[in-house]
């Protein structure tokens, strides 16, 4: 078994694992929330989640991934068979794999936003001269770009096939290689980054807001927001996590990988805080939310610093690893769900891909030009998918918890966490685990999916 080739390496897991939850959600979405919600008390509650809810479930996910094994689709239909259990919950777990589709859709159209961006900067089609970029100026680059759909489109396009070129390889020629190069790259990137905002004069007012926590202020909507951020940065609840563990080793420390993934997601959503917001501060920006934040106030403080265009660079070449890493996690989804169920070549569903998601981003790149009366209620489509992905991904993310708790036996479960007896699950840390998996989780779950539902309408 360990020598086949689609069988991720342990440190390739932890990568793409993590690659696949460091994302845009971490750079672009976590810092305007914290803007919008107010500081640390959001991310006191986003972290809170993470490691509760957040670990729960990706464990949950990882454990019946690998109990499945590689078929994961059939085998779980058998499960359900000899276990008595009603077929419907095979029906949750391949609407699950359906919620990527839905999230690439509009993620690419940022990812071709972010991919002009980095040209932009590194070539001068967007300015950080001091005298040229005033707000007004980052303002007109932004809405001139999402306004012009060729431009746009032709860059979707060429996120939608590099994704495709590294998915077409495959598990362990494609996502692990691609995952171990762009990670530690990123991280490094991320960290100069950091040392050049927390040296900005003015930035102490930046890190005090970050970690200023008033209990008082925390309320549904905070709630909310920061749940749909957990299960989004943390990419649980979409089938991922399943996918990747059903391809990992027998020996691979699903806990420890748990512990890790959500260790690198959430932190590095603290780190792009700590690179973002004491910036804002020092320069006495408005810490606005939305894209505004990373597409027109991060440039025009890029601008007031030496060296700008060099800076505005590399942050936008640290979205974009962090866009293709996540990218091809979202591909792999599909990739998975059309190869098992009807049986094809990987090959040929990720070909196959490429044309629906040419189409499917067509709709969503004109949503900002021509079709941008396009709503469904009274949200655009862009909002619209937004709203809708994150509430299949917490409705999905429970029935991850009842298969690990419900439908499969608890001695299986046992059996995958301790890798068959290699680490010891005899521990109140497990049992922790288990019965907050069982029965807390899908509780307080189920009552946040009425409230978040509540919240569309
Ligand atoms: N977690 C990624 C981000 O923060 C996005 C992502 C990748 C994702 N794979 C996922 C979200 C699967 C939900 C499900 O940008």
């Amino acid at each position: 078994m360990s020598n086949n080739s689609q069988e991720f390496s342990k440190l390739g897991f932890v990568l793409s694992a993590a690659g696949s939850a460091i994302g845009l959600g971490n750079i672009w979405r976590l810092p305007a929330q914290v803007a919008q919600y107010g500081g640390g008390t959001y991310l006191f509650v986003y972290f809170a989640i993470c490691l509760t809810f957040g670990l729960s479930v990706l464990l949950a996910e990882f454990a019946i991934g690998r109990y499945f094994g590689e078929n994961y689709f059939n085998r779980s239909k058998e499960v359900l068979a000899e276990n008595n259990k009603p077929k419907a919950w095979y029906a949750g777990l391949v609407l699950s794999h359906v919620t990527p589709i839905i999230i690439l859709s509009f993620y690419f159209v940022v990812c071709g936003w972010v991919l002009y961006y980095f040209f932009g900067s590194l070539f001068g089609q967007v300015s950080y001269n001091a005298t040229v970029g005033t707000p007004s100026y980052y303002e007109g680059v932004f809405v001139g770009l999402i306004g012009n759909f060729k431009l746009v489109y032709a860059l979707v396009i060429v996120f939608i096939v590099a994704t495709a070129a590294i998915n077409y390889r495959g598990v362990t020629a494609g996502i692990e290689k691609a995952n171990f190069l762009l990670l530690p790259l990123l991280f490094i990137i991320l960290v100069v980054m950091i040392i050049r905002s927390l040296t900005l004069p003015g930035a102490g007012a930046g890190v005090a807001y970050i970690f200023s926590i008033d209990f008082s202020v925390i309320n549904k909507e905070l709630i909310i927001a920061a749940l749909k951020q957990s299960f989004f940065s943390l990419s649980i609840g979409s089938g991922i996590m399943i996918a990747f563990s059903s391809a990992s080793g027998k020996t691979m420390h699903l806990r420890n990988t748990a512990i890790y993934t959500v260790a690198l997601g959430a932190g590095v959503g603290l780190f792009t805080s700590l690179l973002i917001v004491p910036a804002v501060f020092a320069f006495g920006y408005d810490l606005n939310g939305g894209p505004a934040l990373t597409f027109m106030t991060l440039p025009n403080i890029f601008a007031n610093l030496p060296f700008g265009f060099v800076l505005a660079s590399l942050f936008f070449l640290v979205m974009l690893m962090a866009a293709l890493t996540s990218t091809i996690s979202l591909y792999e989804v599909p990739t998975q769900l059309f190869s098992k169920v009807f049986n094809l070549s990987r090959q040929k569903v990720v070909l196959w891909l490429i044309v629906l998601f040419v189409a499917i981003t067509f709709v969503q790149t004109a949503s900002f030009s021509f079709l941008s009366n396009l709503s469904i209620g009274k949200l655009g489509i862009f909002d619209f998918s937004a709203n809708l992905t994150d509430l299949m991904l917490v409705i999905f993310g429970l029935v991850s918890c009842i298969f690990a708790t419900w439908l499969v036996a608890g001695k299986y479960i046992k059996n995958e966490v301790s890798s068959n007896g290699l680490y010891n699950v005899e521990t109140t840390n497990y049992k922790l685990w288990y019965y907050f998996t069982k029965f807390v989780a899908p509780v307080i779950l189920t009552v946040l999916i009425f409230l978040v539902v509540q919240s569309l309408f």
